[in-house]
């Protein structure tokens, strides 16, 4: 893409897409994850107010698990949420990248820069938000949020049965490894032709933009962005709500 192309800062219009569709089977047994509790809110509306935390984001788009769109619209009403943003919500589909694809094809022509966050990482700082969107008002056509990783990654052969030991096969150099959070950010018309080009199953947007062979850059992410995966990842999150409302008290 040529420079010129692209929208200059002053004029760039920012919307966030946040995926909440999903059922949170790797949580356990209970209502979809993005509306349990979280402090005694909703996760989802943690991930919204994340967003909208950003002076940047006008928009805010939530993809709502498909029979659940009237109660996340009825969860939004009932919470306080800045007035500088407007809210959207739509039914999710299938997959993660159907849900994205669904709130992507609501957003109104005037956005050219678009973040996709989960509503799994509820507790990601404003910092974070606003360092990816600035790298993408820099030039970038995708940036993603990421930390080195602690633990040393073994690529295996996987077992046949679930628990059966498996062969490793390689240890990548851990210092060139990254580990990928949300937000990731977009110039929305390089991550449309993504969604409309890419079809094979992917686990992260960026990764369809790296397919179209577009430039994929990485800022660093934050620990309070981890994603709220499994039952212990809950325990966590409560500790890092603790700990802030602690910190604002004093
Ligand atoms: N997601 C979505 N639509 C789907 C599947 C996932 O919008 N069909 C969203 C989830 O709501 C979540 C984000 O994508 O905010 C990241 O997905 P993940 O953490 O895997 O959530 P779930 O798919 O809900 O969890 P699990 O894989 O354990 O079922
Ligand atoms: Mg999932």
């Amino acid at each position: 893409m040529s420079d010129d192309s692209r929208p200059s800062p002053a004029s760039t219009r920012t919307a966030a897409v946040i995926p909440a569709a999903g059922r949170g089977v790797r949580l356990g047994p209970g209502a979809p994850k993005a509306l349990r509790a979280l402090g005694g809110t909703p996760m989802l509306i943690h991930a919204v107010r994340a967003m909208a935390a950003s002076r940047a984001v006008s928009l805010v788009v939530v993809v709502a698990p498909p029979d659940g769109a009237a109660e996340v619209k009825s969860l939004l009403d009932a919470h306080a949420l800045p007035e500088r943003t407007d809210f959207l919500v739509v039914p999710g589909g299938d997959s993660r990248q159907e849900s994205v694809k669904l709130g992507l094809d609501a957003l109104p022509p005037e956005y050219d820069i678009v973040l996709v966050h989960d509503a799994a990482r509820p507790l990601v700082p404003v910092d974070t938000v606003d360092a990816v969107i600035e790298a993408v008002r820099d030039g970038a056509p995708a940036v993603v949020p990421a930390l080195p990783l602690a633990d040393t990654v073994k690529q295996v052969e996987p077992a046949g049965t679930p628990g059966d030991p498996e062969p490793v096969v390689a240890t990548p150099d851990r210092s060139r490894l990254r580990a990928v959070q949300t937000p990731q950010g977009f110039d929305r018309a390089t991550l449309g032709r993504a969604h409309e080009t890419v079809t094979d199953d992917v686990t992260d947007d960026a990764s369809m933009v790296e397919q179209l062979g577009a430039r994929v850059v990485v800022v660093p992410g934050h620990e309070e962005a981890f994603k709220v995966t499994r039952p212990l990842d809950l325990v966590l999150a409560e500790a890092v709500l603790a700990r802030r409302r602690l910190n604002d008290g004093f």
